[in-house]
């Protein structure tokens, strides 16, 4: 259409793929020359998550997830405060959205953890948060700090975590947070200094007992890694399995989406382990935080 005068006019061809082009650029606007963040509407992405959340809800490897969860901790602990760290981007990536759904259903959890100790408990359970999910703003959830870094999260992923009731921190803390009370580490596919770093600051009887990490399986890293090489970059991470410090419990493939959670598993640190391995513990301790030569 003519803006002036109201009549059809044929637009040249070079104008029209102009057009089309800038119209595609309109999906990303632009923060800064480095960084873009993806311009759909937050409730789009919230939609997504709460699909993700009903489709996980309806399968075994969520009930299995939960159930692991329940057994690494039982029912005389109670996680206070989730610390996720390496989600990705959720609004641009579908691991990351998964794992994001993943994690609001095991916030929910571990906030109703004292009603949920059979497998029928936590089918119910997860039966009726997936019904639930967005509608009603549970507040037993207030008992379960929710807190994520990743530095490659964009305005809409820290729009949409936030959307969930889920903070994202303010700092950098490179895996060096100090577990004082029982604290969950949700660290899909993170890398392995950041699990030394944390196993670092955290390198006493009574920190290493607070954290319940779901993460990369530590049996699969000492199976896949020459120890020389983890002693010499990882010290902490070789040490757990030198001085047997850990248990772990593998989680099954998610089927649907393969690359999600494989290679994943729910780690702890058993009060009856770190106390044989006490004196070891204080002796290996250095105070300089870890560095690394990658
Ligand atoms: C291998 S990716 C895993 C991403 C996602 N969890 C997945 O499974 O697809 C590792 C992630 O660690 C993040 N990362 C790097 N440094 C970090 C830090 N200091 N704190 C938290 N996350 C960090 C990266 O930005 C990246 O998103």
């Amino acid at each position: 259409m003519n803006d002036t005068d109201g009549t059809w006019k044929t637009v040249p061809w070079n104008q029209r793929k102009f057009h089309r082009k800038a119209k595609k650029q309109c999906n990303h606007v632009a923060v800064n020359q480095e960084c873009y963040i993806s311009a759909k509407p937050v409730q789009f992405h919230l939609n997504q998550i709460s699909c993700k959340v009903k489709e996980l809800c309806g399968s075994t490897f969520c009930a299995e997830f939960l159930a692991a969860l329940h057994n690494a901790f039982g029912n005389e602990r109670h996680v206070k405060e989730i610390v996720c760290y390496a989600l990705g981007t959720p609004t641009e990536s579908k691991s990351s959205a998964y794992q994001l759904a993943m994690l609001a259903i095991i916030r929910q959890f571990l906030a109703d953890i004292d009603k949920l100790s059979t497998m029928c408990e936590i089918k119910e359970f997860m039966e009726y948060f997936s019904k639930s999910f967005l509608r009603k703003k549970d507040v037993v959830l207030e008992n379960v700090k929710c807190s994520l870094f990743d530095p490659v999260f964009t305005m809409q992923d820290r729009k949409l975590i936030n959307d969930l009731s889920m903070d994202v921190l303010k700092e950098n803390e490179e895996g060096r947070r100090e577990a004082t009370d029982e604290t969950l580490f949700y660290m899909i596919h993170s890398d392995k200094w950041i699990t030394n770093n944390l196993l670092w600051k955290n390198w006493s009887t009574e920190n290493l007992n607070n954290l319940l990490v779901v993460g990369n399986s530590f049996m699969s890293i000492y199976e896949r890694t020459p120890s020389s090489y983890l002693k010499a970059d990882y010290k902490y991470l070789y040490l757990v399995n030198e001085l047997d410090l850990y248990s772990e419990i593998q989680l099954p493939v998610y089927k649907y989406k393969e690359d999600t959670f494989n290679d994943t598993s729910v780690l702890w640190f058993p009060a009856k382990k770190l106390i044989l391995a006490e004196a070891e513990l204080r002796k290996s301790y250095q105070e300089n935080c870890p560095t690394y030569s990658e």
